[in-house]
């Protein structure tokens, strides 16, 4: 047998440091919310690999359908010699965004390569410069998505120069003292100071901030936003790459403020844990590139594309996206009896379904983040059979995204280990 440690020396030496990882664990197989490692142990995951396997590690629907496919074929690439599964996903997933303006789909790999494509799509339609995006706001890892990042460390210490024209604008937190007042105040400010809005190309922005906290878009901001936008002719880029795919209890997180995006990104539990990513948008503007403008070589790989089908029809059959507010609930009410507990130390606790986070503190105030007690938190939690994630632009947030398939049971089992581990923390 081999062992976890070995595995560490051996990971540390042969890939980059840049590519960390959270835990020196090493999964050889996983079923569900279930994780084993190569000594045998047991973990309860609550990260579902960032937000991907909402579906459940090894759904074997979802497995099936990939292996159906990769029997009949594995690539011919969607720009020489498509295929039916490319063609009825868009279809699908036309059909889900939120809004009734006719949509069409553009397929990419990456939830980076999404956002990117967003851009080159907006900047066509509109013929445009200027992107504003918003702070502590995450949007990947590639050039363009760095810059659209609004947070330094460690997403882009060391990185730039950046693409210029992108501004950042503050995002209403009302836990951290900005109101959606002040948060539109900003953005009016920018449009005197920065760059007119007759020069912005696209505001892009999450209905959930996810690597940035958790922190929830207010509706009014979201229906704000829609309205500036339409007033002066720029794109609205909704990013549901964490949000989306019935995660917090709606298809899509949008759905909630009652608005249309122009421009929707989505990926992560798109494809149960297979390499696929989509732009979904106004058809109008999504033809504003020419043919030959958008794409890439596995761009809508047939055996991704086979996965979200099985993934969509799970999530109807199973009735998954209803399920996240039942998981989100059990959560908040154990989390809260936490809270209860330790004030001084739990400052919020805070959900949308399934995307749920407790923010860790000193002296109950919001502006004393506690990183430290979140770090530790999560390693002591992971040697105990948990797997935890933090999050946030203060690195004090345990954010919980199980698959939208996890028994009661092992929600129970894993907020046990979770309450055991805090009290020995904080004592
Ligand atoms: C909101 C959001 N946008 C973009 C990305 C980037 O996606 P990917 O890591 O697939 O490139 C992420 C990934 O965490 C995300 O949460």
């Amino acid at each position: 047998m081999t062992t976890n440690a070995e595995w560490q020396v051996r990971k540390e030496k042969a890939i980059a440091r840049g590519q960390g990882n959270l835990a020196p664990i090493y999964i050889e197989r996983a079923v569900n919310a279930e994780l084993w490692d190569v000594e045998g142990n047991r973990y309860i995951d609550f990260g579902a690999g960032i937000a991907v396997t909402n579906t459940g590690h090894t759904n074997p629907k979802v497995t099936k359908a990939v292996i159906d496919q990769v029997e009949k074929f594995s690539h011919t690439c969607v720009m020489v010699t498509p295929y039916d599964t490319a063609v009825r996903l868009a279809e699908e997933l036309n059909e889900l965004a939120p809004g009734n303006s006719p949509k069409k789909t553009t397929f990419v790999t990456t939830g980076a390569e999404a956002v990117e494509n967003c851009v080159k799509i907006a900047r066509a339609y509109t013929g445009r410069r200027g992107l504003i995006a918003f702070n502590g706001g995450y949007h990947g890892r590639t050039n363009m998505t760095m810059a659209l990042t609004g947070k330094i460390a460690p997403y882009k210490s060391k990185f730039g120069p950046f693409p210029a024209e992108i501004y950042h604008s503050a995002y209403p937190n009302e836990y951290h003292g900005v109101s959606v007042e002040e948060a539109l105040k900003t953005l009016d400010m920018m449009f005197k100071v920065d760059i007119a809005p007759e020069d912005v190309a696209a505001i892009i922005i999450e209905p959930i901030q996810g690597e940035g906290g958790f922190y929830i878009t207010p509706v009014e901001f979201m229906q704000a936003l829609r309205k500036i936008c339409d007033e002066h002719g720029i794109v609205l880029i909704v990013d549901e790459i964490q949000t989306g795919f019935g995660r917090t209890g709606k298809f899509f997180c949008s759905e909630y403020s009652g608005i249309e995006p122009d421009l929707m990104t989505t990926a992560k539990g798109m494809a149960g844990g297979y390499p696929l990513a989509a732009v979904v948008g106004k058809a109008e503007i999504m033809d504003a590139p020419l043919p030959g403008g958008l794409g890439g070589t596995y761009a809508g790989s047939p055996v991704g594309c086979a996965a979200a089908l099985a993934v969509i029809e799970t999530m109807k059959e199973d009735g998954l996206v209803e399920r996240a507010n039942r998981i989100g609930d059990l959560f908040i009410d154990n989390l809260t009896k936490l809270q209860k507990k330790h004030p001084d130390r739990i400052g919020q606790v805070r959900n949308k379904g399934a995307m749920i986070a407790m923010e860790l503190v000193q002296n109950g105030n919001a502006n004393e983040p506690d990183a430290e007690l979140c770090k530790a938190l999560v390693d002591i939690a992971n040697k105990r059979g948990l797997i935890l994630l933090s999050c946030g632009l203060y690195g004090n947030v345990i954010r919980f995204l199980p698959a939208l398939t996890i028994p009661n049971e092992i929600v129970e089992e894993g907020l046990a280990i979770l309450a055991e581990c805090f009290e020995e923390l904080v004592g």
